[in-house]
């Protein structure tokens, strides 16, 4: 079957790995910082905390914000049920707008809509790595008093407004799973520009621990003491996949090329199909395609996906509107909630999409789905 992502490691990250395994330390050592300060560059110079997953990042980059019961967070439901669940998980209540009915991102008037004196945090999603439009969420996120977001999961070296993915939002998370534009295995980051907000998450993703002397509360113990202010977690991610993550850093160009080459050939490919709408665009964005999401048309997508399958082509579809599922659905969200997001959903299929990707590979894809669709 091929697959629809895919990780790309070659002999360097293997080296890299076992360089590590040789070494001192295998988590809380200099191929942390290494990875954190190399992902500051890619990030605008955010400050970076790497942390064990895109899901973990969303949960640290929350408890960072300091959200809780009685707060307000305000997201997209076109993404994976993390972006929404690690905000839950922190007893805030989550706030579903609706997305752009072309770009299935985040729709800013949607946003601003949902706005309460509650509201702390606009969570973005640059879905499919599309940036989201940041300028105008960011209007509305201050006309709130709150932070902006910016689920970078799919979008890592991608810019919007000439800005790279991680400087823009207050907070931005990342996912280094293996479909994602760069892998530690299980992996993510939190980066933020502000100094504050970068000490919670670190202090989030390390138990809450606080190590700095000046900061104790208890203060006649001797030179082992640690104490804890604020619950937290431990989220740290080890130097073995760090030393990954430098590598696949370093070759982050080179994979988004290739992403962006399938893209257009894509585009080239399909032009012609009908019953099928390609993934939009906006002017201001350098997209990092993570997805390549194409709309089936004619309610057909459940067949066409079936087909793909069965033909060894694994399609995938992004995603079930969040508050679809059954944890939501049973807090009392429901369907029909957000019209945009779910005829999206409806006619959405992602095409295989990875670095690795031949272009006879490709030719296969587009073939399979041509005849299917004729
Ligand atoms: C938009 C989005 N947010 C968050 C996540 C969570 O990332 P992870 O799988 O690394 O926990 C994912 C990954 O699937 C994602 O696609």
């Amino acid at each position: 079957m091929l697959p629809y992502g895919r990780q790309s490691i070659g002999d360097e990250e293997i080296d890299a790995v076992a360089a590590v395994l040789r070494g001192d330390w295998l988590t809380t050592g200099p191929a942390v910082r290494a990875f954190e300060a190399e992902l500051s560059t890619v990030a605008g110079g955010a400050h970076c905390v790497s942390v064990t997953s895109g899901t973990a990042a969303l949960h640290t980059a929350y408890a960072a914000a300091g959200i809780g019961p009685g707060d307000e967070v305000v997201t997209s439901p076109l993404t994976f049920v993390a972006t929404a669940s690690t905000a839950a998980l922190l007893g805030a209540t989550v706030v579903f707008a609706d997305v752009e009915p072309d770009t299935a991102l985040l729709d800013p008037a949607a946003a601003k809509a949902a706005l309460t004196d509650r509201t702390r945090v606009v969570a973005a999603v640059d879905y499919a790595g599309h940036p989201a439009d940041h300028d105008a969420l960011r209007s509305v996120a201050d006309s709130a008093g709150a932070l902006l977001l910016d689920d970078a999961a799919h979008s890592i070296g991608a810019a919007y407004r000439g800005a790279p993915i991680g400087a823009i939002a207050d907070l931005t998370t990342f996912s280094f799973f293996p479909t994602k534009n760069l892998t530690t295995a299980e992996g993510g980051a939190v980066a933020t520009r502000d100094a504050e907000l970068a000490r919670r998450a670190a202090r989030f993703r390390n138990i809450g621990l606080v190590r700095e002397a000046d900061e104790f509360r208890i203060t006649d113990q001797g030179g082992w003491h640690q104490e804890v202010h604020e619950f937290g977690l431990n989220y740290r991610l080890p130097d073995v996949l760090c030393a990954i993550g430098s590598v696949q850093l370093r070759r982050l160009p080179e994979f988004l090329s290739r992403r962006a080459e399938l893209a257009d050939r894509y585009r080239r490919l399909l032009s012609d199909v009908d019953g099928l709408v390609l993934p939009a665009q906006r002017d201001d964005v350098t997209p990092a395609w993570h997805l390549f999401p194409v709309r089936v048309l004619g309610g057909r997508r459940r067949e066409i996906y079936d087909g793909m399958r069965a033909g060894g082509i694994g399609v995938q579809v992004n995603y079930v509107p969040v508050y679809w599922h059954p944890v939501f659905a049973d807090a009392g969200y429901r369907r029909g909630l957000c019209p945009n997001a779910e005829a999206y959903y409806a006619q959405q299929l992602s095409l295989p999409m990875y670095p690795g990707l031949t272009d006879a590979d490709q030719d296969r894809v587009v073939d399979r789905l041509r005849a299917l669709l004729t």
